[in-house]
Order: structure tokens, then C-alpha cells, then sequence
């Protein structure tokens, strides 16, 4: 069995920059020693974000020619409206210019201040619009997703008993949403199952609560589902997608991931009321509800890239490349979480730095000398992001794991970047002793990880 290549070759390439290791030294130094203040002409490969970063297809171009860009009523409007509405299902679709977007929309018309918001993991975005509607975000992920190295297939899911007593308890006419993220972007790139959203559904439905799909990774999650839950074997992905959407009463997307385009996002409602109130609010900040903060000609790219998305070649080979990834990372000597999802790997900076402590920030040590060695941009996911920090930023509680996430941009690199990346992580891996820790200079008090700035212990 010969394993198939990508299903697409390069057309059009993009030259990256290689720096001295002295320019890659002032360069981070200057951005404060946060990766977000770094320029991208000043890194070689970047595994920031796979938001936004991935390439468009030959297809895609040439849709995005026809874009109409009336102000109300364009043609491309329709071809994304009945594109998502056969994907999708629901009745009443709002376009807005990225995911978080339709987070605020959403939230502010549908949570009380006061109410609880339960996920399975909340994205930070996410975390954030909560707490910005005056609600409370509470995660309650499955137990088997604290064991990092198990290879159990659905760590993504929520803890349905925990669900559960929280919708029977105290709390529970409180909660003014069940939101799951698919894939579990929080918790290491982890799909959640159908029989998982099936049993948030009935439970939903037996406490009157709102059941909405944070579905940036709809594809990706329906692919991991294909392979790996008993029933699904026959169904495609785009099957499994449509059905996942059709367990719930709405949906947020950020397009900037499976939309593969590099800006878009979605609302996705059954409930008219609901819709009339975000319609508004769209209206209002987005723009009209034809377009909402989008062009036409991003309609007409994400009208072909949604299709695209589903094509079980092209996922297949997205979760060839991740795993491939993860088995050359692991192989040299450093762990990520188990079983290896498809949007990022997630590197356990934890175990690899032992003698740092969380105060010193270890995953943000690793991702510094990954830039520092070879360029490479990753982002922290451990105690700098989710650690609770006193007024002097000292860790008071860290987070429950030291994590590093390498996302993987769709249809980018090569099997060449990979291996460059393997090869730098190796050589960090066989002398980790040498990194050093990192203490915080300034912080602002939410979304403390996007403006942070540090300086080496
Ligand atoms: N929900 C999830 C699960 C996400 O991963 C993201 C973004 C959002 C919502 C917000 O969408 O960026 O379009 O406003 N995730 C990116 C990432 C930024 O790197 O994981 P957005």
C-alpha cells in the first residue's frame, strides 16, 4: 500500500526568509519576547495559527473574479448562502468578517448577564465574548482528556455527567447555552463524537437549553469521526458534518479555517426571534446581512473552498501530514498529546523542561529557542495563557498542563518544512537543560497571551 501525496501540487509560491541566529536574537527581543509582536518577514516557518493562513486553490481564484460586490442583494451572497445552507441545514445564515464576530453577535443577544455558558473547552475568543456578555464561561471536558499520552478517539468530548448535574443542579437555570467547539481546539486538536453531541442534544433538550457547534473545524472533526467511531465508516465527511450541524440549534464558525479562505465567518440559527435580534445587531457593526463585513469576491472563495474542504482526499492527506508530524517530533525525543488531531500538534514542554517551573513559563521557553534555533513561530498554551497570576504576575495557580501548539497552516508547507521543524525540535530535545525561563514585564488583564511582553530570566 503505496500512502497517496497531497492532492493538489504549487502554483503560486511565496519566498520566506532565512535569519542570521543574531537577527533572530534582536528580532524577539524587540518583540518583547511575544511571537505575536514579531513581523512575519523576520520568521521561516510559521505554526502561529492555522487562522487564515491557508492557501486558496486555482478554483477558488477564479470564483473570486465573479464576485459581486453590490451592497445589498450580490450574487455571491447566494452562491455562499445556498452552499452553506445544504451543508448546514439551518434556516437562517448571518455572514460576519471573522469567527469572534459572530461570537459577540451571538452571545449578546442570546446570554443574560449572570447565565453560565458551558463547553467542552471554550477557545479564547470564545472565553472572552462570554464574559464580555456578562455570563460566565464554564468548560467541562471529558476525564480522559487529562491524560495527555492515552490514545483514546474522542478526547475532545464534554463530560456529559458533569453536564448533566450542572443542568440538574443549583447552577442549572443558570446556563443559557451548551456550546461544543468541534474540534476541541483547547484541549490538543481533539475531535468529539457524534454519540457525544447526540447525548448533549437529548440532554439540551430534556433542560430547554440552547445547543449551539463552535464548528471552525467541522471538516476535520467529521474526518476524525470517519476513522475512528463505529457506524461512520460508510458516511463521507461532508455526511458527517451535515448531521453534526442538524444535532443543534445553531452554530459560530470562523470560515478562516475550513472555509480555507484567509477571512470569514458564520451564524448559523433555527430560531427566528434569535435571528431577528442578531440581524440587527449585524446590521449594526458588521454590515448589511447580505455581505456582513465580507466581499463578495470572499463569498465567492469560501462558496468553493467549502466544498473543497470535505474532500477526502485532501483530509486525508491533511491528517497524513499532521501524523507524520507528530511520529518525527515524538521520535526525537519530545511528547505531544496523544492520539495526533489534524489543525496542530501540541507539544508537552512540561515533561521535555522539567527543571523549569510554571512561574518560568516552560512552554513559552520552548517556543522561544524554537525561534531563537530555526525561526520557527509557535504559540504557548500552558501557564502564560491560562495560569492565574497575582498583581506582580506571579503564577498563583498554573494551568493544568505546559503546552507548545504547532498549527498547521492547510495546503502550505511541505514535507521539507516538517522535517526542518522535526529537526530543530531535535536538537532542542538533546539538550533541554540549556533553555532558560522567562518572567513578565507587563500584562493587560484579558487575553493576557496577545500582548504580554517578557524578558529571559
Ligand atoms: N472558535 C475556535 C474554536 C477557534 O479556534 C477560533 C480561532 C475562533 C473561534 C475565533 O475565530 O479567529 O475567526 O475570530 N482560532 C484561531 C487559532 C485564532 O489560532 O486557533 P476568529
Amino acid at each position: 500500500h503505496i500512502p497517496l501525496p497531497p492532492p493538489y501540487r504549487i502554483k503560486v509560491v511565496e519566498p520566506i526568509p532565512f535569519l542570521t541566529p543574531e537577527q533572530r536574537r534582536d528580532a524577539i527581543e524587540t518583540a518583547g519576547y511575544n511571537p505575536f509582536n514579531l513581523r512575519s518577514d523576520q520568521i521561516t516557518v510559521d505554526l502561529l495559527s492555522d487562522s487564515g493562513t491557508g492557501a486558496t486553490s486555482s478554483a477558488q481564484e477564479a470564483a473570486a473574479a465573479l464576485g459581486d460586490e453590490s451592497y445589498a442583494g450580490a450574487r455571491s451572497w447566494f452562491r455562499f448562502r445556498d452552499e452553506v445552507a445544504d451543508l448546514t441545514g439551518y434556516p437562517h445564515l448571518l455572514p460576519v468578517h471573522q469567527g469572534r464576530a459572530g461570537e459577540r453577535i451571538l452571545f449578546s443577544s442570546l446570554l443574560k448577564p449572570g447565565q453560565i455558558c458551558v463547553s467542552n473547552t471554550h477557545f479564547d475568543t470564545t472565553h472572552a465574548n462570554v464574559s464580555i456578555a456578562g455570563a460566565t464561561p464554564l468548560d467541562l471536558p471529558c476525564a480522559a482528556a487529562a491524560d495527555l499520552d492515552s490514545s483514546e478517539p474522542f478526547k475532545g468530548n464534554i463530560d456529559l455527567e458533569a453536564l448533566e448535574s450542572t443542568l440538574a443542579g443549583p447552577d442549572g437555570s443558570r446556563v443559557g447555552l451548551v456550546l461544543m467547539t468541534i474540534t476541541n481546539n483547547g484541549l490538543g486538536a481533539q475531535p468529539v463524537s457524534m454519540a457525544n453531541l447526540e447525548a448533549v442534544r437529548a440532554l439540551c433538550q430534556r433542560f430547554r437549553v440552547p445547543f449551539f457547534l463552535d464548528a471552525a473545524r467541522f471538516a476535520e472533526n467529521a474526518w476524525l469521526v470517519q476513522q475512528r467511531e463505529p457506524g461512520y465508516q460508510d458516511w463521507t465527511p461532508r455526511q458527517i458534518a451535515t448531521r453534526a450541524f442538524e444535532l443543534a440549534d445553531g452554530c459560530l464558525i470562523s470560515l478562516k479555517k475550513d472555509g480555507l479562505t484567509a477571512i470569514g465567518g458564520l451564524i448559523g440559527l433555527r430560531d427566528d426571534a434569535l435571528f431577528a435580534q442578531c440581524e440587527a445587531n449585524l446590521i449594526a457593526t458588521e454590515g448589511f446581512s447580505t455581505y456582513g463585513g465580507l466581499s463578495g469576491r470572499d463569498l465567492e472563495r469560501l462558496a468553493v473552498g467549502l466544498r473543497e474542504v470535505v474532500d477526502p482526499a485532501y483530509l486525508a492527506s491533511r491528517a497524513a501530514q499532521t501524523a507524520a508530524l507528530a511520529r518525527m517530533i515524538n521520535d526525537a525525543g519530545v511528547d505531544t498529546i496523544q492520539p495526533a488531531g489534524i489543525h496542530a500538534l501540541y507539544l508537552n514542554a512540561g515533561r521535555l523542561l522539567p527543571h523549569l517551573s510554571p512561574s518560568e513559563f516552560p512552554g513559552h521557553s520552548l517556543g522561544c529557542q524554537m525561534y531563537l534555533d530555526g525561526g520557527i513561530r509557535v504559540a504557548e498554551l500552558g501557564s502564560l495563557y491560562l495560569g492565574e497570576l497575582d498583581a506582580s504576575y506571579r503564577v498563583v495557580k498554573p494551568a493544568p498542563f505546559e503546552l507548545v501548539r504547532l498549527a498547521i497552516p492547510r495546503r502550505v508547507y511541505t514535507a521539507e518544512h516538517f522535517e526542518y521543524v522535526a529537526a530543530v525540535l531535535g536538537a532542542i530535545a538533546k539538550d533541554p537543560e540549556r533553555i532558560r525561563g522567562y518572567r513578565i514585564v507587563s500584562a493587560p488583564p484579558l487575553l493576557r497571551h496577545f500582548k504580554v511582553r517578557l524578558t529571559p530570566i
